[in-house]
């Protein structure tokens, strides 16, 4: 049984500067929920309740976020708003919650160091707090992997396909296929070269690791970015005893750099019941514009005629 995920959230968020610069990353809302929160409901639906955050300074967003909000919960009583109060509550009760800071960004590998004390003895999953992965099945991804990892007992990382040009963003594994979409992985490259890479089968953010893991982690040295990397660490490691790769069944929502993170935002009010009907006539309405200044606007006249001089279309004097 997995019982313990570990959610790295330490890193700078650079890439979405100036977003990044007074709020975690992980707390950026795609809709009306934190990424983290996804990533969080996601451990919780694969039974998974006891969490550890590592977090870094400026992360303190995420902690509030888990816990409870009094004044909060108070003004949606007073307002008889049950259903949303509800939902804040569950966030807040449902998982055990631990979070312990990295003292320094030091990259993935190290702040997976930080969760040995917590996870013991224990097989445990880690979800990256800033990737949403979508399941096309009724099991999430972390769901997924526990499932395959209860079959093999080792240690397995979710991975996806990715096109050539995306390789050079992630964790690429080489293996070779034991059973449909599990491989026996023989080597890791982080942040490949396309031309270097051993496949297009890219590290999506979910890991079920093993103990041993901490032994390996020791070792590593520091690579890609000067930073501790933990694919390194599961090279090493895939050269002394099995581990596995799974090709899991659902989509990555890579909330790590701008364009990705808006066709995702899209992606997923594309599909949530409440929102889904009015924002695809609203995405097929703009799309059919020329130009989207005149989505909604009761009078073109203006914007016509500044779009006709633009053209130098515009005869008239003044
Ligand atoms: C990390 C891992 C990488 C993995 C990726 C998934 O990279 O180092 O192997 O493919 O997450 O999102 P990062 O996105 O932190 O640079």
């Amino acid at each position: 049984m997995i019982k313990k995920a570990v959610i790295p959230a330490a890193g700078y968020g650079t890439r979405f500067l100036p977003a990044t610069k007074a709020q975690p990353k992980e707390m950026m809302p795609v809709i009306d929920t934190p990424v983290i929160q996804y990533v969080v409901e996601e451990a919780l639906q694969a039974n998974v309740d006891d969490i550890m955050i590592v977090t870094g300074r400026g992360k303190r967003a995420i902690i509030d976020h888990f816990d409870r909000s009094m004044e909060m919960e108070y003004f949606l009583k007073e307002k008889g708003k049950t259903e949303l109060l509800e939902h804040l509550r569950n966030i807040s009760e449902l998982a055990d919650i631990y979070t312990i800071r990295q003292k320094q960004s030091n990259g993935l590998g190290d702040a997976i160091k930080y969760a040995r004390r917590h996870t013991a003895d224990e097989a445990f999953v880690v979800m990256l707090g800033d990737t949403i992965l979508e399941s096309f099945t009724d099991k999430n991804c972390a769901g997924q992997l526990i499932e395959t990892y209860n079959r093999i007992r080792r240690p397995i990382i979710a991975v996806e396909q990715v096109p050539t040009e995306k390789v050079h963003r992630y964790g690429v594994i080489k293996g070779k296929e034991v059973e449909p979409g599990v491989y026996l992985i023989e080597e890791l490259v982080e942040k490949p070269r396309p031309e270097e890479r051993p496949s297009n089968l890219a590290i999506c953010g979910r890991y079920i690791l093993t103990p041993e893991i901490f032994g390996y982690l020791d070792k590593t040295a520091c690579g890609k970015g000067g930073e501790v990397q933990l694919t390194d660490a599961l090279n090493m490691m895939a050269k002394n005893e099995q581990i596995f790769a799974y090709q899991f069944k659902g989509r990555r929502h890579d909330i790590g750099n701008r364009l990705d993170y808006l066709k995702s935002t899209v992606l997923l009010a594309l599909q949530r019941p409440d929102l889904k009907d009015e924002f695809r006539a609203f995405v097929q309405e703009v799309l059919s514009l020329d130009d989207p200044r005149r989505y909604g606007l009761c009078d073109t006249r203006l914007l016509d005629s500044i779009l006709k001089k633009d053209r130098g279309e515009d005869e008239s004097t003044d």
